[in-house]
């Protein structure tokens, strides 16, 4: 009998893969039929209807601030997931205030990150409004927060009270650093990112450490921790229980800092020849230097001016030197010579005169426009990057088409542009919302999510765990 069940079950099985196999097939196909030019999946134009969105169902409990947790959470919104942001009344999120840009209205360091969520306030310090949170935390499936470490312990939501209200409830957390010497240091963006080894290995070999303008410690953080989250749900599926996901932001860097870790340990078996600084016979001490715009895998690359460069202070273009494509940047740039010649034919050869030869590629470019440059190297495969500017940006087709680039539609502040969900499903459509208004979504959530009685609500606002009726809410 037990054997019976097992052949049944291999035969199942095997068929589930040969099914699957069948469906990877399937799907390529399809991915190559559907593909755009840049190999991402076109987005469907059919109705998305019929299997909902990518997590459906999942309900979030966002405790969440500024600029980590939010990117995170807004993912999960944009993926199909039930975002219900909890703030504390009168002042909601801080970023709701921070470069604000139209007097009175959410700015736009709060509206471009908390995009397809609803907004509940709630003072967590009060009986009755942790009342509300324990009714959240045994309803939702995952809490994600951002506060300052041992805050969410101190309002009396520790792991255990947690894990005993909702077994199931994922707990995750952005902190600054993970467990150890600054574990209860709180932690902003460049704190990361200098803390994480981006500061010092950006910026150019004989100047300060320099933090970049991605923000890798925040948004990057966030990033790590939906895709923990996004595992954690998929665990529960066999496990049936929930379970903390930690992503420090000094991980978070460090991990896209990974190639310095390769560097530094290279370092130990002699200079790094790619380097610039290698070409120019400047030494190398006994830590990754910061390399300028020297390229991270070891191709040697660098920004050079194009036409027009005077005047504008974007009109540049990266420019690599791959190895397999070298005869074809010099019959571009009208050096056929070097080919052949002993002193640039072949990669280590070209190692010293590195200078010599992007100053030469240098006098090409002066001549063309970045998008010139860009047209005449792709028909080539060689790789070049204009540098755009946020303008150039905002103004593309192509982003707009994709809804990388959206524009979104608020009561108080009128239009505004955002960057859209940079993931795309094909069964799975993003349509970015715009972000809520403080406690917006209030009374719907104590009644709709939570089913409290319209005494219990009466109660509730009663004793001020949930701040005044917002006002902006007659604006719609
Ligand atoms: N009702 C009542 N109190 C609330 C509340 C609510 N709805 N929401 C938050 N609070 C309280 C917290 O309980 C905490 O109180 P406590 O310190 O008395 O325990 C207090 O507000 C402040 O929270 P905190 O997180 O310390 O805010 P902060 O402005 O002082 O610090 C950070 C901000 C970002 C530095 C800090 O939250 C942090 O280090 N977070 C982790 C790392 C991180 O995400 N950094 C990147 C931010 S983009």
């Amino acid at each position: 009998m037990a054997k019976k069940k097992k052949d049944k079950k291999a035969k199942s099985k095997d068929k589930a893969s040969k099914k699957a196999k069948a469906g990877k097939k399937s799907v390529l196909k399809l991915v190559a039929k559907k593909a755009n030019g840049n190999g991402l999946p076109k987005v469907s134009s059919k109705p998305w209807g019929k299997d909902g969105k990518a997590l459906d169902g999942v309900k979030i409990l966002d405790f969440t601030h500024v600029q980590s947790g939010p990117t995170c959470t807004q993912l999960l919104a944009w993926f199909g997931a039930d975002v219900i942001k909890v703030e504390r009344p009168g002042t909601g999120d801080i970023t709701r205030g921070q470069l604000q840009d139209v007097p009175g209205a959410d700015s736009l360091y709060f509206t471009m990150l908390n995009h397809n969520k609803r907004s509940i306030t709630l003072d967590s310090k009060s009986k009755e409004g942790m009342k509300v949170l324990e009714r959240l935390v045994k309803t939702c499936d995952v809490l994600v927060e951002n506060f300052a470490p041992g805050a969410l312990d101190r309002m009396g939501l520790t792991w255990e009270h947690i894990h005993a209200l909702n077994p199931r409830m994922i707990v995750a957390s952005v902190k600054g650093f993970g467990p150890g010497p600054y574990e209860d240091c709180k932690v902003y963006e460049n704190v990361a990112q200098c803390a994480g080894g981006s500061a010092s290995t950006t910026g150019f070999h004989d100047g300060l450490p320099l933090v970049t303008g991605a923000q890798i410690g925040d948004s990057g953080t966030g990033l790590h921790l939906a895709l923990g989250i996004v595992s954690a749900l998929y665990q529960r599926k066999r496990t049936g229980r929930g379970q903390r996901v930690l992503t420090a932001m000094q991980d978070g860097v460090l991990n896209l800092c990974r190639v310095k870790l390769r560097d530094q340990q290279r370092l130990a078996h002699g200079p790094l020849k790619e380097y610039t600084q290698f070409g120019q016979g400047i030494p190398f001490g006994d830590a990754v230097p910061r390399a300028g715009n020297d390229s991270g895998g070891g191709q040697p690359g660098v920004i050079l001016k194009c036409k027009g460069w005077e005047t504008d202070p974007n009109a540049y273009i990266y420019f690599i030197t791959q190895a397999p494509v070298w005869e074809k940047i010099c019959d571009l740039i009208g050096q056929p010579d070097w080919k052949t010649h002993p002193d640039y034919a072949k990669p280590p050869a070209r190692l010293p005169r590195l200078k010599e030869i992007f100053e030469r590629i240098e006098q090409w470019t002066k001549t063309k426009t970045k998008f010139e440059v860009m047209n005449e190297c792709n028909a080539f495969d060689i790789p070049v990057g204009p540098i755009l500017s946020m303008k150039e940006l905002a103004e593309e087709p192509s982003l707009r088409h994709t809804g990388t680039v959206v524009e979104v539609d608020h009561p108080t502040r009128g239009k505004y542009l955002s960057v859209g969900n940079p993931i795309k499903l094909s069964d799975s459509i993003t349509e970015v919302e715009r972000s809520p208004l403080l406690g917006e979504h209030t009374d719907e959530i104590l009644t709709k999510v939570l089913k409290f009685t319209p005494r219990e609500i009466a109660e509730i606002k009663a004793s001020g765990a949930t701040g005044q009726a917002p006002k902006a809410q007659a604006a719609e």
